[in-house]
C-alpha cells in the first residue's frame, strides 16, 4: 500500500478518493512531484482527510474552478481557514480575498498601476540594475550563495524601489513578512507559528511604517495608490493596505522564482547553453521555469452553493485545495514531457500566476524582473555550476531556497 492510500476512514458524506497525504510535510515539500502524480491519478477530485478539504491536482479542473468565482469564492479566504464560518484571525486581503462586485473596484486600481504601459517604463532601470549586480558578482569571481547575493538582492533593490519604500530595513524585514503571509495560506502548523513569531519581532511594525504616505517616494507605485485614494477610487485607509499587499505579494514570490530559475539551469546545463547562445530566449525560458518549478504551489477556494465536480457533490462552504504546482506538471495538459525542463516549450497556459479574475495582478512586473535578470545572466555567464546541496525554504504555499552555493562562469 502506498503512503497515500491510507486506511483513514472515509467520512460518510465523502464520495471521492480519500488520501491522508499532508501536502505541507517537509518530506513532500522536498520533492512534491511524485506525490502530485499520485494525486492526479486518484481522479479529477480527491479528499484530503487531514484537512477536511477536497483537492484538485489536474490542470483542467483547476482552470475551471479558478474561472468560476461565483461558485468557488475567495472571500472565505484563500487559505485553509474559512473566514465565513470561523472568526478571521487575520484581516482578509481587500483584493485577493474579496468576490465580485467588491473585487472589481480594488482590482481596477491595482491593475491600472501594474499595466504594461507603466511597467515598461521601469525596464531601463531594471536592466541597469541587473547589469550592475551581475557584473559585481562576476568581478568577485562568481562564487556565490545565489539566494542572498542574486535572487534576493535583485528584487529587494528593483521591486522595493519601484514601490518606493525606504532602503533601510528591507533586507531584515521584507522577506520574513512575506513568509508569514504565504504560510498563512496553509494550516496553522508549527511552521506558520514560528514565522509569525519571527514577523512579530519588528517586521509587522516596520511594514506598517513604510506603507505610510510620508515614507513613500513621490513617484513610486505606493504613492500612486494614495493618489487613487485622493481621486476617490479607494477609501483613504485602503491605500496603505494595498501598498502592503504589493510588498507581501511581490517579494518572496519573485525571489523564489529566481531561485527556481538558477537551480533549474544549474541542474540542466544543456538548457542554459540554449539561453546563453540566444539571450532572446530569456522570456520564454522564464515561463518554462514558472511552469516546471511553480513558485506558488497551492491555495484554496470555497464553494458558495451545492456543487458537483466530476460526480462528487459538495455542500456550500467546502474548502477546496487548488494545487497549481501539480497542474503545471499534468501530462493531460503538457504531454508526456510534462516533467522535462525544456526552454523551447511554449509554456503559455501554465498556472503559476493563477488564472481568472484573481490571476496575479503583478505578473507583468514579476516577468520583467525575471526576464531582465535572466537576459543579463545569459549574456555574461556561460555556465552555472551547483557547488553544494541547496537548502530548501519550507513554506506552506510557496517554494524556494535559503541557500544555494553556485559558481557563475563568466562568458
Ligand atoms: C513570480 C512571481 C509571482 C507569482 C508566482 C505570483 C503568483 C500569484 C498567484 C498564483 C495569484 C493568484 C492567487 C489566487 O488566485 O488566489 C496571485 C495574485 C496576486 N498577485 Fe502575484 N505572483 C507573483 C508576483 C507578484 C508581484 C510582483 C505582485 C505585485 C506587484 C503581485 C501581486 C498580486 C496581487 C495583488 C494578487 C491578487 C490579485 C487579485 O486577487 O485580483 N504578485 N499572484
Amino acid at each position: 500500500m502506498s503512503p497515500m492510500e491510507s486506511t483513514a476512514q472515509r467520512p460518510v458524506a465523502v464520495n471521492a478518493p480519500v488520501t491522508d497525504l499532508d501536502p505541507y510535510a517537509d518530506a513532500v515539500l522536498d520533492d512534491p512531484y511524485p506525490h502530485y502524480e499520485r494525486l492526479r491519478e486518484l481522479g479529477p477530485i480527491f479528499y484530503l482527510s487531514r484537512y477536511d478539504a477536497y483537492g484538485l491536482a489536474r490542470h483542467a479542473e483547476i482552470d475551471a474552478v479558478l474561472r468560476d468565482p461565483a461558485t468557488f469564492c475567495s472571500s472565505a479566504g484563500v487559505g485553509l481557514a474559512n473566514f465565513h464560518t470561523t472568526a478571521a484571525w487575520r484581516k482578509p486581503s481587500i483584493i485577493l480575498e474579496v468576490d465580485p462586485p467588491m473585487h472589481a473596484r480594488t482590482r481596477k486600481v491595482v491593475a491600472g498601476l501594474l499595466a504594461p504601459a507603466s511597467i515598461n517604463k521601469l525596464r531601463p532601470t531594471f536592466e541597469q540594475q541587473a547589469e550592475r549586480l551581475v557584473d559585481a558578482l562576476l568581478q568577485q569571481g562568481g562564487q556565490i550563495d545565489a539566494v542572498p547575493a542574486l535572487c534576493e538582492a535583485y528584487p529587494l533593490k528593483v521591486f522595493a524601489d519601484a514601490v518606493g519604500i525606504p532602503a533601510q530595513g528591507r533586507e531584515t524585514y521584507l522577506l520574513p513578512y512575506g513568509d508569514m503571509v504565504f504560510n498563512a495560506f496553509g494550516p496553522v502548523n508549527e511552521r506558520f507559528q514560528a514565522c509569525l513569531a519571527k514577523a512579530q519581532q519588528g517586521a509587522i511594525e516596520w511594514i506598517g511604517e513604510v506603507c505610510k504616505r510620508e515614507n513613500l517616494t513621490s513617484d513610486g507605485l505606493g504613492m500612486q495608490l494614495y493618489q487613487a485614494a485622493d481621486e476617490g477610487l479607494l477609501a483613504p485607509d485602503e491605500a496603505p493596505m494595498l501598498v502592503r499587499t504589493l510588498l507581501s505579494a511581490g517579494l518572496d514570490t519573485t525571489v523564489f522564482t529566481l531561485c527556481n530559475a538558477v537551480l533549474s539551469f544549474a541542474r540542466h546545463p544543456d538548457q542554459w547553453a540554449l539561453v546563453h547562445a540566444n539571450p532572446a530566449l530569456a522570456r520564454q525560458a522564464l515561463e518554462e521555469v514558472l511552469r516546471y518549478e511553480s513558485t506558488f504551489h497551492s491555495f484554496y477556494r470555497t464553494t458558495t452553493r451545492d456543487v458537483d465536480i466530476a460526480g462528487v457533490q459538495m455542500a456550500p462552504e467546502q474548502k477546496i485545495c487548488v494545487l497549481i504546482g501539480s497542474a503545471n506538471r499534468d501530462p493531460r495538459r503538457w504531454g508526456e514531457t510534462a516533467d522535462r525542463f525544456d526552454v523551447t516549450r511554449r509554456a503559455v497556459g501554465n498556472m503559476a500566476f493563477g488564472t481568472g479574475i484573481h490571476g496575479c495582478a503583478g505578473q507583468m512586473i514579476a516577468r520583467l524582473e525575471g526576464e531582465t535578470l535572466l537576459t543579463v545572466l545569459a549574456r555574461r555567464v556561460k555556465a552555472i555550476h551547483l557547488e553544494g546541496a541547496p537548502s530548501m525554504h519550507y513554506n506552506n504555499s510557496v517554494r524556494g531556497y535559503t541557500r544555494m552555493p553556485v559558481r557563475l562562469v563568466a562568458a
